[in-house]
């Protein structure tokens, strides 16, 4: 399954070559990374590009490279991934967003997440998706929000290779069912 998936501004496909320099910018863009434990080098940021491409070929669907359906420039990733590290939550498919700086703010975010969903819940048949992000990043908690996803506040976690205390550490867990879902009710501003 190689799906391109498109919503009224935007198209989620696979990668290519020229993504890469470009996604190497925004990981190492100090801003957008604020909630990752560190910037990513772009060879690191290569090698993510690599993972994703190899989940791809392993589950036929993954972290997708961003288009604008206007100008046809790369804004990021919104995609879907499988947990691989140790959570108590884990086995789990994980929605994911990471849009450059000059994309934020217009709703692309939740378009484009709102469409994986759509595919996740339509195509896949997957009974429930999740997404976590440190406790204090809003703009990523109020895309979870406008999803319809709930805080699991029991499933809250700290991130298992960062140090205990550490500030960044602290994530919150939100969960999607898919009998809980419906495209037409998400809310446009919540
Ligand atoms: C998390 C992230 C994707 C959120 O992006 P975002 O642009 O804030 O999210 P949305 O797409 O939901 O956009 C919402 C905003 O667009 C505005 N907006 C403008 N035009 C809009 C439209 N046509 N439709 C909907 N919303 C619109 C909304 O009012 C809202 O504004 P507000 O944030 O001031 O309330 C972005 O901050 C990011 O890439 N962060 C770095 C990576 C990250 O932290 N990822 C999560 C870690 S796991």
């Amino acid at each position: 399954m190689t799906t391109v998936i498109e919503t009224p501004r935007l198209i989620l496909r696979q990668w290519r070559a020229e993504d890469a320099p470009l996604f190497a910018r925004i990981n190492g863009d100090p801003l957008i990374m604020q909630y990752m434990p560190r910037v990513l080098p772009p060879k690191d940021s290569d090698k993510l590009v690599k993972r994703f491409d190899d989940h791809f070929s392993k589950h036929g669907y993954g972290m997708y490279a961003v288009e604008s359906r206007e100008s046809g420039v790369f804004m990021g990733t919104v995609g879907l991934q499988h947990v691989d590290f140790k959570v108590p939550f884990a086995p789990a498919v994980e929605v994911a967003w990471r849009l450059d700086y000059e994309f934020w703010g217009q709703g692309y975010a939740t378009e484009a997440a709102r469409a994986v969903a759509d595919f996740a819940f339509n195509d896949l048949k997957l009974k429930e998706i999740v997404a976590f992000t440190v406790h204090d990043n809003t703009r990523s908690i109020h895309v979870m929000e406008k999803l319809g996803m709930a805080h699991d506040e029991k499933g809250d976690f700290d991130y298992p290779s960062l140090p205990k205390g550490h500030p960044l550490g602290r994530h919150v867990l939100y969960r999607l069912k898919a009998k809980d879902y419906s495209s037409a009710a998400v809310s446009q501003d919540a």
